[in-house]
């Protein structure tokens, strides 16, 4: 049994998206104690934002005349679609950052699609193995909330990871991780807290579904 895990977090102290696919983790352990996991932290270890374009050129053109630099890319394009194709379950945690998805996450699955294994015109080799995402944002997006539809994160990950690469998905979105750190906050504690508990009781129940699909 196999994990691939994604952290796409800046920090490596304090990170609620860590905590919070730690549980994911633990739980997932728990039905396969002799898993192996593969953990890529891109927000630490970023994938460098050159890589792409030259691995988009390099595969488009003639592999004799490609660049040192070329050849880098297209390599490391193909150790980042290893770790998903040999991978049987994943677990990705990705913040909200700006509105938005975070950059190191969008410069590695646009690395990643150009390994010729993982193109759109590959197929969906993937399709079906069990997945999970956390999605952690400082503030509160829901329904009636001031900033409802400011998260334009969230779909473009369910589209990459449901429609385009196929995985069965179940989703933990975390709320309010910067109440207790922006005073301005200080007013939504209590929910805070609730939104916290129920999101860490998701992420366990959503461990035991990924350990769960591999055994059924
Ligand atoms: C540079 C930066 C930009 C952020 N932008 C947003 C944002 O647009 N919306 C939001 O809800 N939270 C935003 N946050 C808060 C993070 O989503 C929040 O702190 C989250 O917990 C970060 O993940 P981590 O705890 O795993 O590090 C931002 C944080 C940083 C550092």
């Amino acid at each position: 049994m196999s994990l691939f895990r994604l952290d796409a977090s800046i920090r490596s102290h304090g990170s609620t998206s860590r905590a919070i696919a730690d549980i994911v983790e633990k739980s997932w352990l728990q039905g396969n104690p002799d898993a192996t996991v593969t953990r890529r932290h891109i927000g630490l270890e970023p994938v460098p934002a050159t890589a792409w374009a030259q691995s988009v050129t390099a595969n488009r053109g003639d592999a004799a005349s490609m660049t040192d630099e070329e050849k880098e890319s297209v390599a490391l394009a193909a150790t980042l679609a290893e770790e998903l194709l040999d991978a049987e379950a994943f677990l990705l945690a990705v913040p909200l950052y700006n509105f938005g998805i975070s950059q190191h996450f969008k410069a590695w699955v646009d690395l990643v699609v150009t390994d010729p294994r993982l193109a759109s015109s590959a197929g969906q080799p993937l399709k079906g193995r069990p997945g999970v995402l956390v999605v952690v944002r400082g503030g509160a997006y829901g329904p009636g909330t001031p900033r409802d539809g400011w998260d334009h994160a969230s779909s473009w990950m369910r589209r990459i990871l449901e429609d385009v690469w196929g995985l069965d998905l179940r989703v933990v979105e975390s709320e309010f991780s910067l109440v207790g750190v922006n005073p301005a906050l200080d007013q939504f504690k209590e929910i805070a807290a609730e939104m916290r508990s129920e999101s860490e009781r998701l992420a366990a129940e959503h461990g035991r579904y990924l350990a769960g699909a591999l055994t059924h």
